[in-house]
């Protein structure tokens, strides 16, 4: 079976201010009437997989384990993070504890808030994964990019893996680009056969700690020293600080995916969203005939393109357009939806001021 390897890290500042550091997006229902997290076990749970290893920092603890138990993964382990120190650590941990089962366990790893348009194509496009994966290499999935986003990762396309089978879908990765500036990113929309990195990774445990012991030594010897010393019992893993603090904070795509001859590529059309803003939100939500998404307790008006959120506050709208107003109890956001990569740069203003 497939080991789902859930990376629940972030804060989601982006989606503030409904997403908080003490509650972040990923336990919230945003793009569905589920948590994120929710959905992502769901999708990872039946016959193919074995339980879920969440990785989180120790301050959600209790948010992940209620999320485990309602969506039927009781079983699911929780490997507690002292601080963060990005996805290199966290999945060096998960592959070493998967690997303590059986070091040739497939790891699916993914994003814990993440969404998919289509999450019905997704077993078919990680059955081919898994059977690839087990020749020894790590396969991401190649999404179609349509704007020059530098938040990504982008992938090269090179030739297929078996060249007897050209029809079978799964390519080589000449070059993996994480993060690139906006000229690059524009220069490799123009130029073509790029495919962005989804986030989503299938490999054998083996092979995953092979390439970090291989690229990024540091990361690996002091995660294991921090899981030698962890303190556990049946849920919750928790790694030793002292050893943790010394990882340095490195993501896999830099880590690893910039650096490995061993990424194999499978482009897939799963209407993937990392959901990273609200206007991400507003582009998968249904929409009314004037083009708004609306939730909550929400009155509208002659408004278009909108995208209003109430979290329990009476909300009145008229006259607007391509505008994100989101309304909690203690606090309100209300930016254009060109501006919703900017909710970072608020927030980060909003903690100075505090
Ligand atoms: N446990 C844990 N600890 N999880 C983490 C940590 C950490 O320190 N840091 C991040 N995560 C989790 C996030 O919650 C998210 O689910 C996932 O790991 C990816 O981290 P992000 O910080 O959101 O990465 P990104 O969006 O900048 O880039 C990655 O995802 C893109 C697609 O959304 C890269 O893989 C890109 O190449 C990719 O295109
Ligand atoms: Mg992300």
């Amino acid at each position: 079976p497939i080991t789902p390897i859930v990376l629940s890290g972030g804060t989601g500042t982006r989606l503030w201010p409904v997403s908080r550091a003490s509650h972040p997006k990923q336990f919230w229902a945003l793009a569905s009437n589920q948590t994120m997290i929710g959905e992502t076990l769901q999708r990872a749970t039946g016959e193919a997989f074995a339980p879920p290893i969440v990785v989180c920092n120790q301050a959600h603890r209790f948010l992940v384990a209620e999320q485990l138990r309602e969506n039927g993964c009781e079983n699911g382990r929780i490997i507690l993070e002292p601080a963060v120190r990005n996805t290199a650590a966290a999945i060096a941990a998960a592959a070493l504890v998967a690997a303590q089962d059986n070091p040739q366990t497939l790891l699916w790893i993914m994003a814990a808030d993440a969404a998919f348009r289509y999450p019905e194509r997704l077993p078919a496009v990680l059955e081919k994964a898994a059977k690839v994966a087990r020749e020894g290499y790590i396969v991401t999935f190649g999404m179609k990019p349509d704007v020059p986003e530098t938040g990504y990762g982008y992938i090269r396309t090179g030739a297929p893996l078996h060249p007897d089978r050209p029809d079978e879908g799964v390519y080589r990765v000449t070059r993996f680009i994480e993060k690139p500036d906006h000229l690059r990113a524009t220069e490799m929309l123009r130029e073509g056969g790029y495919l962005w990195n989804s986030g989503m990774f299938v490999a054998p445990a083996s092979v995953m700690l092979a390439e970090l012991a291989r690229h990024e030594p540091d990361v690996l010897e002091n995660v294991r020293t921090a899981l030698e010393r962890s303190q556990h019992d049946l849920t919750f893993r928790r790694l030793d600080a002292e050893s943790f603090l010394r990882c340095p904070s490195v993501s896999i795509d830099y880590a690893v995916m910039e650096r490995t001859d061993r990424a194999l590529v499978i482009p897939a059309d799963l209407g993937w969203s990392d959901v990273g803003n609200w206007n991400a939100l507003w582009e998968l939500g249904d929409k009314d005939a004037g083009g708004n998404v609306v939730v909550g307790d929400v009155v509208l008006e002659q408004s278009h393109n909108c995208y209003v959120r109430s979290e329990g506050m009476l909300t009145a709208v008229a006259g607007l357009t391509d505008i994100v107003l989101v309304v909690t109890t203690d606090a309100v956001l209300a930016i254009h939806r060109d501006y919703a990569q900017d909710v970072s740069a608020l927030v980060a203003q909003l903690k100075k001021a505090s």
